[in-house]
């Protein structure tokens, strides 16, 4: 598939952001955007910066797994200095931009699968990795690392077809990289402005999981428990009624529905 160019500038031109994407470091190639965006926050580099790769040869996912992120794909960290209480919301501000930039470009519908995957008709299409390092006076630094599947086809990976998807193959055809990534600074900025108030961000986010009211099972750990994803919490855990009543509340876990 032939690729639109990811130049700092095709993104910065006329982009109505105050600080999120004013500074865009973009990389043909690199490990992961998150060590990149890490090395930078530590030096200070200003907020709303943006590590922008065109490949990635070890991108990270949550739960220490890889992330394949091949040509044609989104992967990106964006830097922030947030206070301790919006800490919580930035896994749910990321997920709501991600999807609510892929609406608005494409017309596709995407659903929220708790913690923070997007998806299209059932299958993967976006993935979030927020890291953050917290010192005594609070947090240094927080990056959200977002990655999008847009114009590669899926089927050319073994390793995902059963559980993801691009937004290539649910269009039929290539979709601006470019637009995606300057809507998604957009609604990024949108959503973390309204920081420290985080109500309307945790009510779009728990509207949106279809998650909630399934019969799940979660992997967490070594364990793996089942049964009604009940409910989430403002701290964004994830309120599981167990088949004997019995209520666990989980951190982080990786869901699937049943
Ligand atoms: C997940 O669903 O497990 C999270 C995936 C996060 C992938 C993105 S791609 C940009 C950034 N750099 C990385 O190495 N990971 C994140």
């Amino acid at each position: 598939m032939s690729q639109d160019s990811l130049s700092p500038n095709s993104i910065t031109a006329g982009l109505g952001t105050r600080f999120i994407g004013r500074k865009i470091l973009y990389y043909p190639e690199l490990s992961s955007t998150m060590d990149i965006a890490r090395k930078e926050a530590r030096r200070g580099i200003a907020e709303g910066a943006v590590v922008i790769a065109e490949e990635q040869r070890a991108g990270r996912g949550r739960l220490k797994r890889a992330w394949l992120s091949p040509k044609g794909s989104i992967a990106l960290s964006i830097i922030l200095y947030p206070r301790i209480s919006g800490l919580p919301y930035l896994v749910m501000l990321a997920a709501l931009a991600a999807a609510r930039s892929i609406e608005k470009v494409t017309g596709l519908k995407t659903q929220l699968k708790w913690p923070n995957d997007v998806l299209i008709n059932g299958k993967k299409v976006c993935g979030i990795l927020v890291e953050t390092e917290v010192v005594e006076s609070g947090p240094a630094y927080a990056i959200i690392g977002i990655g999008i599947n847009v114009n590669f086809r899926v089927a050319d990976f073994p390793e995902i077809l059963d559980i993801a998807t691009s937004l290539a193959d649910e269009l039929g055809g290539e979709v601006s990289r470019v637009k995606i990534i300057r809507q998604l600074l957009v609604e990024v900025e949108e959503l973390y402005s309204a920081l420290p108030d985080g109500e309307p961000i945790y009510q779009e986010w728990r509207g949106r999981l279809v998650t909630l009211g399934r019969k799940v099972q979660v992997k967490t750990g070594a364990a793996t428990l089942e049964g009604i994803a009940e409910d989430v919490a403002q701290d964004g855990s994830l309120l599981l009624r167990q088949v004997d009543g019995s209520h666990t509340r989980i951190v982080a876990g990786d869901v699937s529905l049943s």
